[in-house]
């Protein structure tokens, strides 16, 4: 059997383009970058196309600065019948110092489509050390919340306006 692909890191370059108006990395490159990794690892995990079906909340715990060289360790947690939870650790590195910062953490919902857009099942995840069992079972928890807090504000939006997004 061939080995599972569950990883992948990327390396970027902060540069002067990213910036926003304070001059730090402007939180929205960042997100670009974020989902383009989740959906490498996850479409290299699974062979196929996926799309960004959800993003738990994003708390930048520290700024980036343009300069910095920011490593993106992608991994596949977590795997439903169509869906992966793909956890991105972000580090960010000053080039002459070599001071590492973790800035955030975050997890995306990828879903594998077929050419009709229909959600289409995805390789069962080999659990092949205890960090990968730890990492399942914490994004188990997850999912259960997420969807605990999904039917909340769906009732919620039906209470407000008697329409559920
Ligand atoms: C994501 C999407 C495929 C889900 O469609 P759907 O009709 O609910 O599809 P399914 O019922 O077949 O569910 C597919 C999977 O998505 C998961 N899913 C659906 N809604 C979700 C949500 N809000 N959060 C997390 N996962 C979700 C389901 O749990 C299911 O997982 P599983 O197969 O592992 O059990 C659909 O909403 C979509 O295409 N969204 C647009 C995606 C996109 O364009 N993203 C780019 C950013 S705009």
């Amino acid at each position: 059997m061939t080995k599972q692909e569950k990883s992948l890191t990327m390396t970027v370059l902060m540069t002067p383009d990213m910036a926003n108006f304070s001059g730090n990395v402007h939180g929205g490159s960042l997100l670009k970058l974020l989902d383009q990794v989740a959906y490498a690892c996850a479409a290299k995990y699974c062979k196929n196309y996926v799309v960004t079906a959800a993003l738990d909340q994003v708390f930048f715990k520290q700024q980036v600065n343009v300069g910095e060289l920011v490593t993106f360790y992608a991994h596949v947690n977590h795997v439903g019948r169509s869906s992966m939870e793909i956890g991105v650790k972000v580090v960010a590195e000053h080039l002459r110092t070599n001071e590492k910062r973790h800035t955030t953490s975050c997890y995306f919902t990828m879903v594998a489509m077929d050419e009709n857009g229909k959600s289409v099942e995805v390789p069962r995840l080999l659990l092949e050390t205890d960090i990968e069992r730890k990492h399942y079972a914490a994004a188990e928890m997850r999912k259960k919340l997420r969807q605990e807090s999904l039917e909340k504000s769906r009732a919620l939006s039906i209470a407000l306006s008697g329409d559920a997004f």
